[in-house]
């Protein structure tokens, strides 16, 4: 094997299947709009610039790359990450390991269908890791409602979500991609149970040891708090639909994969919040890197499952 590039190498699953892969020795290209920021995230790898936007970065980004952890950013079209995919097969890529989302095989509408079919048909090997809602969302995105009010401020009504934790995603990642007998299929990654957000509220509530409340708001409501913090309108309808979802009982869905391929139990949220627990304070008013502010900045956010 020649080495790997992760694109997204940044992100909430590709930092960790950067340093999954350079912790099983691997040869690691970390891809980044801005390799110079990207220094530590990087460390045991080696940051390379890359934009699914400017083609004339990927021939240096696919140097000596046989294998592809592939990730769309959110805001970026299909066609720019199918493009991306149709130049590294020619360039000798031979297998994509592709984030895609939970219940992409039965939604052809779904961007991520739209990029599964087409790594398929591209004339390489794949895996795709059809993931649930990522735990790392209740702090990317809903720390600060945490943080500042002691409540988790989402939309989804009683409806229960089978969260995965990211870092358990990026091992799959690294596992599909290091490991032969993952070429050609496709992996349903949830936890072991699906929560309502009231329990995920009194889990937060045990393991921060002080009241955290399942706030249960209305569409409305949510969409004014976060207009409020300057959210694009965009972004948040998007995050609503995907509450939705979860609302009308869609994100519940459990599968065994991540405990039949890791050969241990997925992490759950009582670990997810006991390893983030700085970024749910109580607020101090110091900063708390990683999460809304660059949904706000960039104008594309941290995104939950779209
Ligand atoms: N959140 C969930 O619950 C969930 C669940 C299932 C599936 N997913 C899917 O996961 C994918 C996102 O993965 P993630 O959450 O790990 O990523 P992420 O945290 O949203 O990070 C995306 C990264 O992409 C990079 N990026 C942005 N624009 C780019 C461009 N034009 N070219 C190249 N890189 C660019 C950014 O890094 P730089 O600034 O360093 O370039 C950024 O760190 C999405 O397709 C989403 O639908 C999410």
């Amino acid at each position: 094997m020649n080495g790997t590039l992760v694109t997204a190498a940044t992100g909430t699953v590709g930092r960790h299947v950067v340093t999954d892969l350079a912790d099983r020795g691997l040869d690691v290209a970390a891809g980044t709009r801005d390799p110079d920021r990207a220094g530590d995230v990087a460390a045991g790898a080696t940051a390379v610039a890359f934009d699914f936007e400017r083609p004339e970065t990927w021939g240096a980004a696919l140097a000596d790359v046989d294998g592809l952890f592939l990730a769309r950013p959110p805001g970026v079209a299909v066609g720019d990450v199918t493009a991306f995919v149709d130049a590294a097969a020619r360039v000798g890529v031979e297998h994509v390991v592709f984030l895609s989302t939970l219940g992409a095989d039965r939604n052809p509408l779904l961007p991520h269908r739209r990029i599964e079919r087409h790594v398929e048909s591209a004339g390489v090997e794949y895996t795709h890791l059809r993931a649930s809602f990522f735990a790392q969302n209740l702090h990317e995105v809903h720390g600060r409602d945490v943080r500042e009010r002691d409540e988790i401020f989402v939309p989804a009504g009683s409806g229960r979500t089978s969260f995965v934790d990211a870092r358990d995603v990026a091992a799959v990642a690294a596992l599909a991609l290091a490991e032969p007998g993952h070429r050609n299929a496709a992996y349903d990654l949830t936890g072991a149970e699906a929560l309502g957000y009231d329990e995920v509220a009194a889990r937060f509530s045990t393991v921060l040891d002080r009241e955290i409340t399942y706030a249960d708001p209305s569409v409305p409501a949510f969409v004014s708090r976060m207009r409020s913090r300057g959210h694009p309108l965009g972004y948040v309808l998007l995050i609503v639909g995907i509450y939705t979802t979860a609302r009308l009982g869609l994100a519940a869905r459990v599968t065994d994969d991540v405990e039949r391929l890791l050969g241990r139990p997925p992490r759950d949220i009582d670990e997810y919040v006991r390893d983030y627990a700085d970024r749910f304070g109580p607020e101090t008013g110091a900063t708390t890197p990683g999460e809304e502010g660059r949904t706000v900045a960039d104008g594309s956010g941290t995104d939950p499952g779209r």
